[in-house]
């Protein structure tokens, strides 16, 4: 019996920020986006958006109604939480429509939990063979007007189907994890916005992956020989391209490194255009990976790097299902491509409104471009979720 990734899916905010356009605007050299952190683009939601909408949209495009009769669990991985007590799971079974028996929950560490919430699926579906767990990462990741972080915001969700004999991605039980308690990137309950010790991350994020690389190499007897791609968490490409030079076997055959490399490449397709999305970012550049690599054959093994900032750190791996190919999208960058293109000054108001309540908490939004569900109103204090028809 194997365990692992039926199907996935994806949603991103419909709104995009050009990074040439935010350099300008910034009075930076267009070159350190492009060139500097490997970003062409970021995703941007408006005030209608947040981590339910994106999630359920995302979920909607892989689940059949078989699905929905058969999902017993959802996990919405998250550190975006729009409610400190319900869990966006809650709303979303019901946009979807998940069959009532169902155990919805949200998980939380940084832009790690959703590894976390893999393995609960995976143990869950051990014991029920029938069962499909839906884990979703869904987060909007908001630094603020003019910080250092700005350029590396982003939106989107990824939706996975955990099952028995999955038809996209094994994943085996060669887990090794990695906590330290560290201050590099947090977010207090009353700020909006993270605090960042950006370069102090990016050096935590380097080590945790070395030192974590080298505890997983001596339990697993694995080494890089034994997979043709590794995917990071992609807080921004560049620094998993260093990821990707730290870990790199000087020893292996120039073939080999070439498939790594030309991999790696596929991998950040999606997030060069997209930016961060914090628990979705390493599934979206697996995403990336599956849907552009040209080289990739069922049976190949695939690593996978997990980071949130904090912190904890895993490292994992998968083979690839034969017929893999079926079970994905084939016009993901038409999609990227429809976003609507906004300005900088747009930007600046649609992705930091924030809701204006009156007295009996109640707020109304204006009409905004979502994906297949949205955020109509809140009334009362209560979050008003519909889908768009049509
Ligand atoms: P910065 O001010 O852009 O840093 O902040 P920089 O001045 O070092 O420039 C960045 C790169 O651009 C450098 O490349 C420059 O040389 C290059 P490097 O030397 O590192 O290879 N550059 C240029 N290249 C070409 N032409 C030019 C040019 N100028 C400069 N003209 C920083 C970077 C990461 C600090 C900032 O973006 C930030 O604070 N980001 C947010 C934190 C972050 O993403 N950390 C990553 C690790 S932590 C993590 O992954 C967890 C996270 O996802 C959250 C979670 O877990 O919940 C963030």
């Amino acid at each position: 019996m194997t365990i692992g990734i039926d199907k996935i899916g994806f949603a991103t905010g419909r709104y995009r920020l050009d990074m040439e356009n935010l350099a300008q605007s910034r009075g930076v050299d267009a070159d350190k986006f492009s060139k500097g952190l490997l970003l062409d683009a970021l995703s941007i939601t408006p005030i209608t958006d947040d981590i339910v909408t994106l999630g359920a949209s995302a979920a909607n495009s892989i689940l059949t109604e078989d699905d929905k009769a058969m999902i017993d669990m959802i996990i919405v991985a998250t550190e975006s939480s729009i409610d400190q007590s319900k869990a966006a799971a809650v709303y979303i079974h019901k946009l979807l429509g998940i069959q009532p028996f169902a155990r919805s929950l949200e998980f939380k560490e940084a832009c790690y939990s959703a590894t976390a919430a893999l393995n609960y699926a995976k143990l869950h579906v051990e014991k029920h063979k029938k069962a499909k767990v839906l884990v979703i990462a869904s987060d909007i990741a908001k630094y603020g007007i003019n910080t250092p972080g700005e350029p590396t915001q982003g939106s989107g969700s990824v939706a996975m189907l955990v099952s028995q004999n999955p038809r996209l991605l094994e994943i085996h039980d060669d887990n090794v994890a990695q906590t330290r308690d560290i201050m590099d990137f947090w977010r207090p309950n009353y700020s909006t916005t993270p605090f960042v010790d950006g370069m102090y991350s990016t050096k935590q994020y380097l080590d945790m992956l070395k030192t974590t690389w080298a505890e997983y190499q001596k339990r697993s007897g694995k080494t890089l020989a034994d997979f043709s791609a590794f995917c990071f968490h992609l807080p921004f490409p560049k620094l998993a391209l260093k990821g990707l030079h730290k870990i790199m076997d000087k020893r292996l055959p120039d073939r080999k490194k070439e498939t790594l490399k030309a991999n790696f490449d596929a991998s950040i397709i999606y997030s060069r255009q997209i930016g961060n999305i914090y628990t979705g970012s390493l599934f979206l550049g697996l995403l990336s990976l599956l849907e552009n690599s040209n080289s990739l054959q069922g049976g190949e093994q695939i690593a996978l790097f997990s980071y949130g900032s904090g912190a904890v750190a895993e490292i994992f791996s998968a083979t690839l299902v034969s017929d893999f190919k079926k079970q994905l999208q084939t016009n993901r960058k038409e999609q990227l491509n429809q976003r609507q293109s906004i300005s900088v000054a747009d930007y600046e108001k649609l992705f930091f409104e924030e809701a204006t309540l009156d007295a009996f908490g109640n707020a109304n939004f204006a009409n905004y471009a979502t994906n297949d569900f949205y955020l109509s109103a809140i009334k009362e204090h209560q979050r008003i979720y519909e889908a768009k028809h049509g």
